[in-house]
């Protein structure tokens, strides 16, 4: 994946991934899940979510695409599709985004999203200081 977010990875940084997102999805009942074609069944990517920082009401939210699925509004709608869950299947207070700030696709699809910014936020995996957003959950009682 992109040297944004700190790829390509190696075969055993693959594995310990994948045996992450296995921990995620027993432990909080989230991962980043695969994104396939519903025309042809093909792999487009991933979109999913994982618990930010201690807060147990906050999750944070991504959207990888292989190249080749990018530019067609694909994320957008995969995004939805996480966030429809994570709001009223989990009922999460909120969600929160980061990205590099050299990453304009990343900014203008959390923005058609509908996310505010909020701060930005050293990661340590690029080195770069990442633009950071939440969404607020409107049907969450804490955040009315
Ligand atoms: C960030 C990323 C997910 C954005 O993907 P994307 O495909 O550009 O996002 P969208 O699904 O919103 O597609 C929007 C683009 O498709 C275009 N598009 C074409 N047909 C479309 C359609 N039918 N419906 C909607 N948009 C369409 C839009 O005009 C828009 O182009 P623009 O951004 O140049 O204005 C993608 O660039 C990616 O995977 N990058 C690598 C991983 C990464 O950086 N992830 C983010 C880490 S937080």
């Amino acid at each position: 994946m992109s040297s944004l977010i700190g790829g390509p990875f190696t075969d055993r940084e693959i594995g310990a991934r994948l045996a992450r997102e296995r921990t995620m999805l027993i432990d909080h009942q989230v991962q980043y899940w695969p994104v396939f074609l519903l025309q042809s069944d093909d792999f487009a990517g991933c979109a999913g979510l994982r618990p930010y920082k201690n807060d147990g009401r906050i999750f944070e939210m991504g959207v990888h695409l292989k190249p080749s699925y990018q530019g067609q509004g694909l994320a957008q709608e995969a995004a939805r599709a996480v966030i429809d869950f994570a709001f009223k299947t989990l009922q999460v207070r909120g969600l929160f985004v980061g990205h590099h700030p050299k990453n304009a696709a990343s900014r203008r699809l959390i923005g058609r999203l509908g996310f505010s910014f909020t701060h930005e936020e050293f990661y340590a995996p690029t080195g770069a200081n990442h633009l950071s957003y939440l969404l607020m959950n409107p049907g969450c009682p804490e955040t009315l």
